[in-house]
């Protein structure tokens, strides 16, 4: 989400001239878009802003911005501890940046802007990639959450949930693809209650939307609450022939007196039906989640009940955090807090185990085909003096794994033709940890070259 609202800082700031560098030191305006979902991520943009404070001591007329939810979540005491800082704008600002700007400039003053409308203002378009292709991109859908679980900040940070408009999403996605993007991910902090609110049409027809899009092949979407995952929408991933076969559906715990403490509203018998219902659906659907470890009262059967449901689910992937407290977060006030070294055992129990999982379902792809979506080139510098280096291919399966395919092998004349925002069928010959390796499937003497103009044959 933070990857979106920067590329729409950018968007609204282009106007005013200013225009992305690839180095602090050549920038005139520093803007640090920060998260505030884990204690983690807020230390780190404390520290970022200690480094960029040098920067500043022999440039003063860089303007250092602050965006995002740690903005909204401390506003003017921001200022207080980084007092080099001369703008602070939350979540709800970026479509006002420009007039917060000039206050800067002419003025040389500093600003705060948290102000939480109902509604988001932010410039209108899609951030069009510039030079190289872009093959996949994020759209939000809505912003904001509603649901307040007892653990999380985002309430309070991002504010209530608020839908777009489906014509607006319609024309930003069409506007990327007519750019070259063939892939959106489409972001919310729960999409299945997408437009409930407003009374538009729900989640499941604003798919079907997209999936009429000309030139858009695949659609991917996060995050889905499991207590709001209708039918309707587990049907679309058999009807939908862009729905990618993946879906993020965060579980935080496998027990159920702690889903409970959560504010989760699910437990973990309805969820595993879900999972159930999803894999009828489409077999091959690719399942990820999130987890907490260590929330406050969660003992030692809890946990079990949590590594138990992970093995009965086999996620592809598992994104695991240790519990921190968050400002304004009731589950902050809850005093039978785990010991921070319980939490780093079971998180390290957690990561073992998944990574286990997610190997043993990688290599099961071995010897299958895949369809994979082309997204980028790399070519590996040459080994060696006098050698041409050889480039490799990367892109992604419909269930969102990474794969790898050399490149600058072929024998010249025998190379197939690739290019980012292909879909190509790929025979699977290794699998790791964290990706798969393979070739394009078809012919035997078909193999993969580098981009157009490119050469990376040895001569
Ligand atoms: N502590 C640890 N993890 C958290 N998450 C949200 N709030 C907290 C917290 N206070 C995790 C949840 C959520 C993901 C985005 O971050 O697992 O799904
Ligand atoms: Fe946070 Fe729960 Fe909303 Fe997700 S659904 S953003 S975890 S409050």
């Amino acid at each position: 989400m933070n990857v979106y609202d920067s590329d729409k800082i950018a968007l609204g700031l282009d106007p005013l001239g200013y225009r992305l560098t690839d180095s602090p030191d050549k920038a005139d305006m520093i803007i640090v878009n920060t998260c505030a979902i884990r204690e983690k991520a807020v230390q780190k943009v404390f520290s970022y802003l200690g480094r960029v404070a040098g920067l500043k001591q022999t440039r003063p007329d860089l303007i250092i911005g602050v965006g995002g939810c740690v903005a909204q979540q401390e506003g003017e005491r921001i200022l207080k501890r980084a007092p080099y800082v001369d703008l602070v704008f939350g979540t709800h600002a970026i479509g006002r940046l420009p007039s917060l700007l000039s206050r800067i400039e002419k003025r040389r003053q500093q600003v705060v802007d948290v102000e939480m409308g109902s509604r988001i203002q932010e410039p209108d378009g899609a951030v069009v990639p510039r030079g190289e292709t872009e093959v996949s991109r994020f759209v939000t859908i809505m912003h904001g959450c509603d649901n307040f679980c007892t653990y999380c900040v985002v309430p309070y940070v991002r504010g209530r949930e608020s839908s777009r408009q489906p014509e607006h999403i319609l024309a930003e996605i069409q506007d990327l693809v007519d750019n070259g993007v063939r892939e959106v991910t489409l972001l919310g902090q729960n999409v299945n209650s997408y437009g409930k609110k407003e009374g538009l049409p729900d989640f499941t027809s604003l798919l079907e939307k997209i999936n009429d899009i000309n030139g858009l092949k695949r659609v991917r979407f996060t995050t889905s609450h499991p207590q709001d995952l209708s039918e309707n929408l587990i049907g679309a991933f058999g009807r939908l022939d862009k729905l990618c076969h993946h879906i993020h559906l965060p579980v935080q715990s496998g027990a159920d007196p702690i889903l409970k403490r959560m504010n989760r509203n699910y437990t973990s018998t309805q969820y595993l039906d879900k999972i159930e219902q999803l894999r009828r659906v489409c077999p091959d659907m690719a399942i990820t989640s999130d987890i907490i470890v260590g929330f406050p009262g969660e003992t030692k059967r809890d946990f079990a009940a949590t590594v138990a449901l992970i093995k009965t689910v086999g996620y592809d992937g598992l994104f695991t955090f240790k519990y921190s407290d968050r400002p304004n977060a009731p589950a902050t006030q809850f005093s039978d807090k785990v010991a921070e070294h319980d939490k780093d055992q079971r998180l390290q129990t957690v990561l073992e185990l998944q990574e286990a999982i997610t190997l043993a379902k990688n290599r099961a792809l071995v010897g299958q085909t895949q369809e994979v979506l082309v997204e980028s080139y790399r070519l590996k510098p040459a080994s060696g003096s006098g050698g041409i280096g050889s480039g490799q291919w990367t892109g992604r399966t419909s269930t969102n794994k990474i794969v790898h395919m050399p490149a600058g092998e072929a024998a010249p004349g025998q190379a197939g033709d690739i290019d980012p925002g292909l879909l190509i069928p790929i025979l699977i010959k290794k699998a790791f940890a964290h990706s798969l390796w393979g070739l394009p499937d078809g012919s035997g003497a078909r193999t993969v070259s580098g981009p157009k103009g490119e050469s990376s044959h040895a001569a």
